[in-house]
């Protein structure tokens, strides 16, 4: 069956979306910002890495020392947010959505980059197979990543606020490349 439509399935179903997310993507395969940045950083192609460098998708490991994190980790029995799977599952892309890192490809400190969303880029990131949208799909890019927001963002969040608007929370995030 289909894997996307596995986890559409398992969404549905009310099962823990991360989990099963998790399950399907092979951490082996991440290669880390670094080598989507040499490609994604240029003006004239919409410049995703400085984009993503000023989301608070980078931060979300920093984020985990601070004050604030350390108070939510106390009432989660976490002496150190930034030393524990229980949070580190949602905010670094190394965790791969498990309480133990998954690769050595991708710094902890990267926190959510670019393949939390697009997927491991191992097999899609060759130039020839990029610039063939369908090649790069079949090689894992998701190219449309929104239904995957809620992997993070959702109820298993300490600071969850109820409901989470993918297409809105986008916008303040959204790293189109300029139309040619
Ligand atoms: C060797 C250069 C290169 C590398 C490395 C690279 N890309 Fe790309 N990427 C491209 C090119 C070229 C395109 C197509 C642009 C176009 O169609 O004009 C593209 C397109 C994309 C798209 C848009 C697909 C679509 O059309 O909807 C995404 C998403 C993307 N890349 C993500 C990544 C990610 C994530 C990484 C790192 C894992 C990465 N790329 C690494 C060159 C690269
Ligand atoms: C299920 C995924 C998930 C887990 C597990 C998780 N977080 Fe988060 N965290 C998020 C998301 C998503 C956000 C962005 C704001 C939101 O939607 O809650 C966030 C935001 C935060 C913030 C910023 C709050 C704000 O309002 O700006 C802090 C601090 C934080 N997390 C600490 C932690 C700590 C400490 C743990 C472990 C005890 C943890 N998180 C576990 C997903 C998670
Ligand atoms: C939080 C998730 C998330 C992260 C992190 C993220 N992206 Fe995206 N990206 C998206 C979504 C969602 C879209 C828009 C898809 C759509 O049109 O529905 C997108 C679109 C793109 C596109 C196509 C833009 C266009 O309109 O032609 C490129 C290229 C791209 N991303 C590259 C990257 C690169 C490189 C990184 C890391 C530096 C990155 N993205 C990080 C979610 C993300
Ligand atoms: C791997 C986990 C993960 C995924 C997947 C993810 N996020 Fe996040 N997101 C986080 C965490 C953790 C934070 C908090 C980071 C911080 O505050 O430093 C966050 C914060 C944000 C913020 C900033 C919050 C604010 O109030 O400004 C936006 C916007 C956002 N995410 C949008 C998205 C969208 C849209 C998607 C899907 C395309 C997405 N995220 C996918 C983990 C994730």
């Amino acid at each position: 069956m289909n894997k996307r439509l596995l986890v559409l399935i398992g969404v549905a179903a009310g099962f823990t979306a991360g989990s099963i997310i998790a399950a399907e993507r092979d951490a082996s395969l991440y290669v880390g910002v670094k080598s989507c940045k040499m490609c994604h950083k240029k003006a004239e192609e919409g410049e995703q890495f400085a984009k993503w460098q000023e989301s608070k998708h980078s931060k979300a490991f920093e984020l985990l020392g601070t004050p604030e994190a350390k108070e939510l980790g106390k009432k989660a029995g976490v002496e150190d947010p930034q030393k524990s799977g229980k949070c580190l599952k949602c905010h670094s892309t190394a965790y791969n959505w498990t309480e133990t890192v998954q690769t050595q490809e991708i710094p902890v400190e990267e926190g959510v980059s670019c393949e939390s969303c697009h997927g491991p880029g191992k097999n899609y990131k060759k130039k020839e197979i990029m610039k063939v949208k369908a090649d790069a799909i079949a090689q894992g890019l998701i190219d449309k990543p929104k239904e995957f927001c809620k992997n993070c963002h959702n109820e298993q969040s300490p600071t969850w606020k109820g409901s989470f608007d993918a297409d809105k929370m986008f916008d303040k995030i959204k790293h189109p490349r300029p139309k040619q």
